[in-house]
């Protein structure tokens, strides 16, 4: 099978055919139909997520059930799934707990006795991607990380459900409680703050303000329930969301992954308000904050990851919003590209040109 093979970091993606192995007992075979690129590919393959080449990326996808292992009840072949990096065991006390997206075990991948799901014709084993690697014709992965979705739902516009969407959506939704009226930023309009827009006008948020260094977003922003818009790179945007807010949001979410904009996010926090860190800043990097600031205006800043999903629950519901009229997908998708060509789409990424790319597979 096709797939784009990093062989080492920051360099181009390479287009390789690939041995991909049978299910093994609670393992499910997909055919892939659709993968969404996410800005988290890049920044493993820039080195700020530390994976080890050669290694498939993508963890966005969509695809149809070839096959299933033993023991497999969930799926059988021909059922429509989404694929999701947090993959749970059940028992551990994130699960039991109801967080399962914490789940430690969720990158543990095949153990030692069975072979790597994916090697090279000549057998040398190639790293999967949490458990997914969906920059590739087929996916194995454990039934722990597929939910099953309605036929009538297109797979290129289920695959964004796969990380971005849930990531932004649940950031609103699940991560913290909105209340109505509540005024909004949102930091970053890619794929994951485009999504975290639409849960702030889900929830009913105030204020909807989008920031970005792309004024072309914009209209994208407005259309989706952005009710003011800042260009990041024209004056400071700080004071613009204080002015427009009365001293500060109630809250903010990065959703880019950079030192300065997790900076600026706390600073646009307004007086107990909550800044919601979902952007991921390279593993190696610090970021400076005020700590008096924090103490002195009860300001919270908290992580999200993956959008707290229980996504065997949270992806059934996104569709529903989206084929009830309520999310918009459609308009997140800036172009469908194939497989050999998502060196350029990590191009178009890089400048900021593209809301979302999605890989669609024949
Ligand atoms: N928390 C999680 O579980 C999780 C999951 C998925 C992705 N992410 C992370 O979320 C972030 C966003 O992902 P994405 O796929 O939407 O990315 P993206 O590249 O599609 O979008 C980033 C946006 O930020 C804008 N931007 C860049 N620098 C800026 C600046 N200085 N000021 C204002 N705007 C600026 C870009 O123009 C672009 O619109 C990434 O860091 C990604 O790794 C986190
Ligand atoms: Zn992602
Ligand atoms: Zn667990």
């Amino acid at each position: 099978m096709k797939a784009a093979v990093m062989r080492a970091n920051n360099a181009p993606l390479e287009i390789e055919d690939l041995e991909i192995d049978d299910p093994a007992p609670g393992e499910v075979l997909v055919k892939t139909a659709a993968s969404g690129i996410c800005h988290s590919d890049l920044t493993v393959i820039e080195g700020g997520l530390p994976m080890p080449p050669p290694c498939v990326l993508g963890h966005e996808p969509a695809g149809i059930v070839e096959a299933v292992g033993e023991g497999v009840t969930d799926f059988s072949p021909g059922d429509h799934v989404i694929g999701c990096i947090t993959s749970w065991c059940g028992v551990c006390k994130f699960c039991t707990g109801g967080r399962p997206y914490l789940c430690p075990t969720q990158f543990a991948g095949r153990s030692g006795e069975l072979k790597s799901r994916l090697s090279t014709k000549g057998g040398d084993p190639i790293f999967q991607f949490a458990n997914l690697s969906s920059f590739a014709e087929k996916m194995l992965s454990p039934e722990r990380s597929l939910v099953k979705i309605r036929d009538d739902m297109p797979l290129d516009r289920a695959s964004l459900i796969g990380c971005g969407v849930t990531t932004g959506l649940g950031a609103a939704l699940n991560t913290v409680n909105i209340p109505a009226g509540a005024s909004v930023v949102i930091l970053g309009l890619g794929g994951v703050g485009l999504s975290a827009l639409q849960g702030a006008r889900i929830v009913g948020a105030g204020k909807i303000i989008a920031i970005d260094a792309q004024p072309w977003k914009f209209s994208l922003a407005q259309n989706l329930g952005a009710t003011d818009c800042i260009n990041a790179k024209e004056g400071d945007p700080i004071a613009a969301v204080q002015e427009l807010t009365g001293g500060g949001a109630d809250f903010v979410f990065e959703c880019i992954g950079l030192v300065p904009t997790v900076q600026q996010a706390v600073a646009m926090t307004g007086r107990g308000g909550t800044t919601v860190l979902v952007g991921v800043v390279p593993m190696s990097e610090l970021v400076p904050i005020s700590a008096s600031d924090l103490t002195l205006q009860e300001k919270k800043i908290t992580g999200s990851y993956m959008g707290s999903n229980r996504f065997r629950f949270d992806m059934p519901k996104y569709i529903d919003f989206y084929l009830d009229g309520r999310l918009h997908l459609d308009e997140m998708i800036s172009s469908r590209i194939k497989l050999e060509e998502v060196n350029d789409g990590f191009d178009l990424m890089r400048k900021g040109e593209v809301a979302r790319q999605v890989i669609v597979f024949d």
